[in-house]
Parts: structure tokens; C-alpha cells; sequence
């Protein structure tokens, strides 16, 4: 089969980073190659310069075997190429179909031929098995189904080479196993496909090749037959990789939170807790284990004061919190590091700076009299740039320009320097690299080892197991089960986590 895309000897500069150093990698018909590194490797900024975002400061792209210049967008969708977007590019206020045609409608008599539009969709949905209501709006769409939307779009304008930039990232394990099922199909059809990623499981089960980025650079390129994640993950961090943390003994302290029998509606008003109660104490990780979407979310907003609970009691050090607001929360204590970073977490198109200091900005001694202590600000955001990792050559950079291992640590510096006495996780390492997800797990050792509350919420099994001294696990807006840390291994917690079976009910033989 031809070579679909060839980059040669690729180099790209920003200033005080070298993005990518002489790198190469090909792809061809019918091909799927896996484009894995840490974050801030230079993944994202090779596929940019494929899909004509930015051109290459050295080296040459080939398509089918033609040098080409790719200038914009526009261009790379001319040559045949389409993309999907870390953070999608989809308008929220048209309609999906609008989305799709957008600027590439057909007319007829100077009018857009919707129904024709429709037909050719329909075809696309049918054929790679996306469906997803034309009709519907954008904003209203789950991200799983804006994926969707974003392939159709790019089949729609007849991709024959198709970028994928961390899609899974945001995805729930079923939606994950959908959209590699549409992959193969598109394979098995000759499109020529660049997958990144971080998760070395999906890597080895859909790929035929690899191509393993560091620091800008290429450290191993291969094919998937011959390729182990221990391996991979070598090249990706250039160490072995420590998921085992060393930790003081369990000695918890006296109750941080408490929640008694929360009940609570979801967006939608349906019962999303039908009567949660626990405690987290200082010095433990208390994890909550569960499949998403099982009032977890819900949990996570009631207790930061996000969600006003129908029933029960929040009590914070000691103190019924149950009416009071997200910043009264925050001021006497509670730090949040929230599931979804892009829209509640952070400001993308601020510096890195100002989201550093986003919840502190009124305090002294950053501001005195209502004037801001600018060189003060500064000194704090670069000291904590370099206490939490976070790579970038200056704190006055956006936060849209750094990778998401990279923001996700901005967060956590954040939280953290609030100098809090619980700290809420939610999905804190979700669409992080396995070097920053070793680096944020040894920060969330540290709040415990420090005499504070961890509440964490995760969706990875193994990151729970790994972290928690006390492990809930929650179906369907309860808590089905109880474990110690070690009491319990991924096997025992997954039979609760589907709602097989509860602890204390009458098939429970504990
Ligand atoms: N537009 C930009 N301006 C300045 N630096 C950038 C820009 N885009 C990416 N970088 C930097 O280039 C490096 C590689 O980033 P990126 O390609 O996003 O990595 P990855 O996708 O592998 O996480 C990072 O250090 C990042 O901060
Ligand atoms: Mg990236």
C-alpha cells in the first residue's frame, strides 16, 4: 500500500523550547500509527504542522509521495487531511449539521441543499457506525458524540489521512472501545490514521506502528509486534516508571469531612444521591471507586458547594458548611481540583500566571489597597512553576499553550498553595502523561503525609488502589461497598462497582 504521509527530518522552534528536533515518521493506506510521549513532548505540534495550523521551521512533508507546502487548514483539508482536536473545534450554538457542512455545503440554485448534505452524512453514520442527531446543537452534545461529530466532519470532506490528537482522553472505557472500533473500520477502508495517545493499552491493541516522542525528540520508533508498554514506557519517560509510592503509616486524625445521607438531583432533576454519608479524616486518602456517571460528579459538587443537596449535611471541620457557597468553602479550608479543567478549572486564554493566582488575587500580599503586587505575583507563579513541575519557559505564557499533563499541574499548584485542609480530586491525572501521573500521585501522598483530607474521584481503578488508605465504592447515587487499603483487589471492587452485589445484602458472604 502507498505511503500516505511521510515528515522528514522536521524541526520546530518556540522561543526558549525546541518543539521538535529533527523528527521523522510515516504513515500509509490502510495504516495506523501510535504517536505516544509525555506531555509536552512536541505530538501535538507535529500533527499541527500536518494540518497546516503552523509550517515547520526545518524539514518536509510528503503526501503520496509529493512534496506540499501546507499552509492553512484549508489546505491540509484540500490535500486530504482531517483532524481531530485535542479540545474541539466545534461551534456550540449551530446545530450538527451546520457543523458538519460548514463552509463546504452543497447548493443548489444558490440555496444549501440540506437534504443533500443529509443524505451524503447519513451515509458516513452508517457506514463507520457514528450516530448522532443532526438537529441537535452542539452544546448540548456529550463529548463523546463532539468526537463523533468531529470524524463525520472530516469524513465528510473525504479524509483519506485522519489525526487524532489524544481522543480517548476524554472518553468512558465503552466509548474508548467504540471509537477503535471506528478506527479499524476506517483502516480497513485505506485511511491512513496518526493516533496519539497516552494509554499504552490502547496503543498495543490498535496500532501497527509506534512512534515514541521525548523532549522534542524521537526515542523509539517501531512496530507494534514488537513492542511491550514496559518498553514503551521507558522510552516515553526515560526511566522507570514508580507506581508505587512510599507513604507514612496509616494513623488517621480526627474527621476533616463529613457527610451525612446527601441526597441530590442531577442537571437533569433525577435522583443522582439517594443517601451518601462518610467521613474522610486528616491524614488519608479516602478514594471513590465507581463507573462514571453514578453520582460521583454530583458528590464531588455537593461537597465543594457546587450543588445544593435536597437532604443532609456537609459538615467541615467540625462545621455544618451544608449553606454555605463554593468560596466561603474555599476560604476556611477546601481546595478543588475539578473534573473537567477546560470549563471549570482554569482560563485557557489567560497567562499561566493568572490561573495560578486565580482563587488569591484579592488576598494580601498580593494585593494591598486594591492595587496588585505585580513583581510579587511573578516571583510566586515561577517558584510554583517550578515546585509542581509545570514545563514552560515563563509563567506570563497562556495556559492554552501548555499540554494537559501541564495545566493539570497548574491546577494542582494552584489548590494546593491554598494551603488547604482537604483537598477534593476529581480525575486529577484524566488525559495526563504516565510522568506527570507519577508526579501529581506523589502531591496527593504529600497532602495525606501533611495530617490533611484527601477525597479523591477517579475512574481508573488502578489509581484509586494505588492512592487510597479507604476505598468507597458508588453505584447508582450509593455507596455500595467499603474496603481498607490491600483489603480488597481491581477484580473484588469491579463485581460492586456494577451493582452485582453490596456489602452487607444477603448474596454477600463477608
Ligand atoms: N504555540 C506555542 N507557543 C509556544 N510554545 C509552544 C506552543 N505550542 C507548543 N509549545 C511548546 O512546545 C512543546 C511541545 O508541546 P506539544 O506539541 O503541545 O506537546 P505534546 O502534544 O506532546 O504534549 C511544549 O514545551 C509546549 O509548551
Ligand atoms: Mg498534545
Amino acid at each position: 500500500m502507498a505511503v500516505a504521509v511521510e515528515m522528514l527530518n522536521i524541526s520546530k522552534f518556540f522561543p526558549g523550547v525546541v518543539a521538535n528536533d529533527n523528527v521523522s515518521l510515516s504513515v500509509g493506506e490502510g495504516e495506523i500509527l501510535g504517536l505516544i510521549g509525555e506531555n509536552g513532548a512536541g505530538k501535538s505540534t507535529m500533527m499541527n504542522m500536518l494540518y497546516g495550523m503552523m509550517e515547520p521551521d526545518l524539514g518536509v512533508i510528503k503526501l503520496f509521495g509529493k512534496e506540499v507546502r501546507i499552509q492553512s487548514p484549508n489546505m491540509a483539508i484540500k490535500l486530504g487531511i482531517g483532524m481531530v482536536h485535542q479540545h474541539f473545534m466545534l461551534m456550540p450554538n449551530l446545530s450538527v449539521l451546520q457543523n458538519i457542512i460548514l463552509g463546504k455545503a452543497p447548493t443548489k440554485k444558490g440555496l444549501i441543499d440540506t437534504k443533500e448534505a443529509k443524505e451524503k452524512i447519513r451515509e458516513i453514520m452508517d457506514t463507520y457506525d457514528l450516530p448522532v442527531d443532526l438537529d441537535e446543537k452542539v452544546y448540548q452534545l456529550s463529548v463523546g458524540e463532539k468526537q463523533r461529530v468531529e470524524i463525520i466532519k472530516a469524513l465528510y470532506r473525504e479524509a483519506k489521512v485522519l489525526i487524532l490528537d489524544e481522543p480517548t482522553a476524554v472518553l468512558t472505557p465503552t466509548e474508548t472501545d467504540k471509537l477503535l472500533d471506528v478506527l479499524r473500520l476506517l483502516k480497513s477502508k485505506g485511511c491512513a490514521i496518526i493516533f496519539i495517545t497516552h494509554k499504552l493499552r490502547e496503543v498495543m491493541a490498535i496500532t501497527d506502528k509506534i512512534v515514541v516522542m521525548r523532549k522534542g525528540l524521537v526515542t523509539g520508533s517501531l512496530d507494534t509486534s514488537e513492542a511491550n508498554t514496559e518498553g514503551l514506557s521507558d522510552m516515553m519517560v526515560g526511566r522507570k516508571v514508580n507506581l508505587e509510592i512510599d507513604r507514612k503509616p496509616y494513623q488517621p486524625g480526627e474527621d476533616v469531612l463529613e457527610v451525612k445521607d446527601i441526597h441530590a438531583l442531577n442537571q437533569r432533576g433525577l435522583p443522582a444521591l439517594n443517601g451518601v454519608s462518610f467521613h474522610v479524616s486528616r491524614g488519608e486518602v479516602v478514594g471513590i471507586a465507581g463507573v462514571e456517571g453514578n453520582g460521583q460528579t454530583e458528590l464531588i459538587e455537593a461537597v465543594s458547594g457546587m450543588l445544593k443537596p435536597t437532604g443532609g449535611q456537609i459538615i467541615f471541620k467540625g462545621q455544618d458548611v451544608t449553606a454555605r457557597n463554593v468560596r466561603q468553602r474555599r476560604e476556611s479550608g477546601m481546595s478543588h481540583i475539578p473534573e473537567d479543567r477546560l470549563k471549570m478549572g482554569s482560563a485557557v486564554n489567560c497567562t499561566i500566571r493568572d490561573n495560578l493566582i486565580l482563587n488569591r488575587y484579592y488576598q494580601k500580599p498580593y494585593c494591598k489597597s486594591g492595587i496588585l503586587d505585580n513583581k510579587k505575583l511573578h516571583a510566586l507563579s515561577e517558584e510554583l512553576c517550578k515546585n509542581f513541575d509545570v514545563k514552560t519557559p515563563d509563567s506570563d505564557y497562556k495556559l492554552g499553550t501548555l499540554s494537559g499533563g501541564n495545566m493539570q499541574k497548574v491546577i494542582f499548584a494552584r489548590e494546593m498553595e491554598a494551603d488547604p485542609d482537604l483537598l477534593i480530586a476529581a480525575q486529577p491525572t484524566r488525559g495526563v502523561d504516565i510522568g506527570a501521573i507519577e508526579s501529581i500521585h506523589h502531591k496527593i501522598i504529600e497532602v495525606r503525609d501533611s495530617n490533611r483530607g484527601v477525597l479523591l474521584v477517579s475512574a481508573e481503578l488502578d489509581e484509586i488502589l494505588s492512592l487510597s488508605d479507604r476505598i468507597l465504592v458508588m453505584y447508582e447515587g450509593e455507596i455500595m461497598a467499603e474496603f481498607k487499603r490491600g483489603e480488597a483487589d481491581e477484580r473484588t471492587i469491579a463485581v460492586y462497582m456494577t451493582g452485582a452485589k453490596r456489602q452487607g445484602g444477603d448474596d454477600d458472604e463477608k
